[in-house]
């Protein structure tokens, strides 16, 4: 079996040379965690420059799906890079955006009659939804969730309500939106239990917002991430979504998805929402869709994607080693990786399971596939959050050489590679569970 393997204290000498670099000429709005410095990476082993090496159970922020540099994923980069690195998607045409608009067009749940607009984020693909449900609906109301994350561009911002940081000086935002509590079963916000509950947080949208501050008609579309991911890895019951797009429904309210971190095969299926068996009208996709190289998606049924030419754009926007390394990723997560993540998935979730019932502050266990979250909690009748072990966990795991990140205040996230191994899923919880202990007592 593989383990990490650490030379030096971290950092090593040779990163702590570019780490202070870094801190002379790069932005200082970036939150790194803790000093790592990767210098080459396969799989879900990482490489940094003074000879050690991590197990990386973060996959750069679920981003590499497929692992780090993945034979077939870089293929398919290098070939295309022989052929044509650009030429504006948004002017003119070529091969690989088209191929993969195609398939991005029938990947997603419905019929496939869809169209896909190219971006090069997360939050351009929001963004982008949130232009298209204004310029369909023609109308000005939009809601979004708290807990939520859909990215730092000024609209994508204007539908986070993830941590005031993140906003902090750049009031005013884009008005017009409502935020409204998520179905965060753990923390009920009506301390409420499911199923007594009745989907309580979906009846409040009809019976107070609509009654009370928005009227339904004015609303153009509800922003939905449908695991929330930055705010705790947090998965609402089975008919929530049903439910809520019921409501949206009947008022001409656009559904939109946000599965910019739940999409492309990380769950156990192509997209979150089909474990909720609903069909959004627009979905944002990003993160994983090409294993590292930048792109997002912003994927609506083609009634709704009607806007004319010059409405929306981008330049680099569905470039060309973009589309095709997203090509050789949905080939994979098509092929195996989908399945993998299922598997893995139910075994990670088995094992934690197993931990949680001898590790008290281990309050909550959840997800899907590999999207998995640990809430941890000083107290598993009052819930207090154990914010500090959280951290203390990531940071001694990481002097381990395990990367672990957070998500949410008091949870520890999984989500490593598509690709992960039973022997690596043994070898992340042998360390969590040995620091886990010395943090927690
Ligand atoms: C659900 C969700 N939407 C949007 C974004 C923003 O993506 P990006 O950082 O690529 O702009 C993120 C990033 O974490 C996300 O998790």
């Amino acid at each position: 079996m593989k383990f990490p393997d650490i030379k030096t204290t971290l950092p090593g000498p040779n990163a702590a040379a570019l780490i202070d670099v870094d801190r002379n000429h790069v932005s200082p709005s970036y939150t790194r965690i803790y000093p790592l410095v990767a210098e080459n990476a396969k799989g879900l082993w990482i490489h940094d420059p003074d000879g050690n090496t991590f197990l990386d159970f973060t996959a750069g922020i679920a981003v590499c799906a497929t692992g780090h540099c993945h034979p077939h994923v870089v293929n398919a980069i290098k070939e295309q890079a022989n052929k044509l690195l650009h030429m504006s998607g948004t002017d003119f045409y070529y091969t690989s955006q088209i191929t993969l608009a195609e398939k991005l067009a029938q990947l997603v749940p419905g019929d496939g009659d869809n169209k896909v607009f190219f971006a090069n984020s997360g939050a351009e693909a929001v963004e982008a939804a949130f232009k298209l449900a204004r310029w369909y609906t023609k109308r000005e109301l939009n809601i979004a969730f708290f807990g939520a994350f859909h990215g730092r561009t000024m609209g994508a911002l204007s539908l986070t309500a993830s941590k005031t940081i993140q906003k902090k000086h750049y009031n005013p935002l884009i008005p017009g939106i409502t935020h409204i509590p998520y179905a965060y079963c753990y923390r009920c916000p009506y301390n409420m239990s499911y199923p007594e509950c009745g989907i309580e947080c979906v009846r409040w949208v009809e019976d107070t917002i609509f009654r009370t501050t928005m009227p339904p008609e004015e609303v153009a579309a509800i922003f939905v991430e449908p695991i929330q991911g930055e705010g705790g890895y947090i998965v609402p019951p089975p008919e929530f979504h049903r439910e809520l797009q019921k409501v949206a429904k009947k008022y001409g309210i656009l559904y939109v998805a946000d599965e910019v971190q739940s999409g492309m095969g990380r769950t156990g299926k192509m997209f979150a929402m089909e474990h909720f068996g609903v069909v959004p009208d627009i979905m944002a996709l990003a993160k994983g869709i090409a294993s590292g190289m930048p792109l997002g998606a912003m994927v609506a049924r083609s009634d709704i994607m009607v806007w004319e030419a010059g409405s929306h754009a981008s330049t680099f926007g569905g470039n060309p080693i973009s589309c095709r390394a997203a090509l050789a990723t949905i080939e994979l997560l098509e092929a195996e990786l989908m399945e993998n993540a299922e598997i893995r998935g139910e075994y990670l979730m088995t094992r934690l399971r197993e931990l949680q019932n001898s590790i008290e502050c281990m309050g909550d266990v959840r997800g899907k596939g590999l999207m998995v979250g640990v809430e941890l909690v000083k107290d598993r009748d009052t819930k207090e959050r154990a914010t500090d072990w959280r951290n203390e966990l990531i940071q001694k795991s990481f002097q381990k050489g395990l990367l672990l990140l957070g998500c949410g205040e008091n949870t520890i996230r999984f989500s490593p590679a598509l690709t992960v191994t039973a022997e690596e899923i043994d070898v992340c919880l042998s360390i969590f569970e040995e620091t886990l202990r010395e943090v927690a007592g």
